[in-house]
């Protein structure tokens, strides 16, 4: 049976794809530092799986560290999802960025090319498309980024273009994600940011569970069809699937690919409030405010390629994505709790 390292694995998607990879049948060994995520993670994957999770403490970027990691453990294939990921933060924070993002990059190839494992699925982002010239979007789409943390994705992307250039033994996927959203269906894992969340899925269930007062809508002056922001929302256990997926394909053999996960459907903000109400039963309060420098006016994806590629496509429409994200934010309405392990 093969073995899945997954880099911060107690994050957000890494968790969720956690879950969908023991359930496809495959091992997997988590490592995350808990920089951006709780332990309580690791109690709640044991409680949805029925095992004890396989799971190191660490900064991936600590080379000796993750070499015991290779050393202790078969590893088939690395799923790479650690990673700092605030757009706006990255703008006040370059250095970390580029030190943290990239640094682990290059840390985990050059471990896993040590120990002969070269097959990675890569965390990328639709960031990487900037300012989108004609929508749908599909992968051969102008790179563009306007901030270091989309720069660090691109960047990355290119990293592991060269790396496979330089040695065809590397099966490598690219992930390029959208909007992902959502919760496990248990209520039990899900979305968990720090501080005011800077996403609007999460910002709209604080409004609606009470712990925030109000939303502020982004602009209502752009060129869709009510004016506000439209963006590919994808549930969070649909982008789980396409890394199990991904990983499959690349366990088979399978060339290098680059490659969209989202659905294909655009909805504006005012789509997912009223969603959200519809799923929550709760009002959610909303004033529009002045556009968010740097938001694009609409983004979606083409999902085509995953579909014949990787036989994958999304199947979860907003109204689930929405009454997962509730049930989660509902029963826990602290996320995961203390969130800064001793
Ligand atoms: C969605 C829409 C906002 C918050 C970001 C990152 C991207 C990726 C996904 C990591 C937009 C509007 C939002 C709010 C609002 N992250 N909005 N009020 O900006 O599409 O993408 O997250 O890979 O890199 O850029 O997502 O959820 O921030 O915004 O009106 O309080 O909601 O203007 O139209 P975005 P988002």
């Amino acid at each position: 049976m093969p073995t899945i390292l997954l880099t911060g694995a107690t994050g957000y998607i890494a968790s969720h794809t956690w879950l969908s990879l023991q359930q496809a049948g495959l091992d997997v060994v988590g490592a995350d530092d808990f920089s951006n995520s709780s332990p309580e993670v690791l109690k709640r994957l044991e409680r949805l799986s029925g095992k004890t999770p396989v799971f190191h403490r660490l900064d991936v970027g600590d080379r000796s560290a993750l070499r015991a990691v290779f050393e202790q453990h078969r590893i088939d294939a690395v799923v790479h999802f650690a990673a700092f990921k605030a757009v706006g933060e990255s703008t006040q924070k370059p250095l970390a960025y580029y030190r943290n993002n990239l640094g682990s990059l290059l840390t985990v190839c050059e471990t896993m090319d040590a120990f002969d494992v070269r097959r990675i699925v890569f965390s990328s982002s639709a960031t990487v498309y900037g300012q989108p010239e004609s929508l749908p979007i599909r992968e051969n789409a102008p790179l563009s980024t306007t901030n270091p943390y989309g720069a660090t994705k691109l960047m990355s992307e290119q990293v592991l273009g060269d790396l496979q250039r330089s040695d065809p033994r590397w099966r490598i996927a690219c992930l390029r994600y959208f909007n992902p959203v959502g919760a496990h269906e248990s209520g039990l894992i899900g979305e968990d940011p720090r501080g005011i969340p800077n996403n609007l899925m999460p910002y709209v269930a604080q409004v609606a569970v009470g712990q925030r007062a109000k939303l502020q809508v982004f602009g209502n002056d752009y060129d869709t069809p009510d004016g506000t922001g439209v963006r590919d929302y994808i549930h969070v256990v649909d982008l789980a699937e396409g890394h199990v997926a991904a990983l499959r394909y690349l366990l088979d053999q399978q060339p290098s690919l680059t490659v969209n996960l989202g659905t294909g459907r655009g909805y504006s903000v005012l789509e997912v409030i009223r969603a959200y109400e519809r799923a929550s039963g709760r009002t959610v309060p909303y004033d529009i405010v002045a556009r968010r420098p740097g938001d694009v006016a609409a983004c979606y994806a083409d999902p085509a390629l995953a579909r014949s590629v990787l036989g994958w496509q999304a199947a979860r429409d907003l109204d689930a994505m929405c009454a997962d994200s509730w049930r989660w934010q509902s029963m826990n309405p602290s996320g995961f709790g203390d969130t800064s392990p001793s």
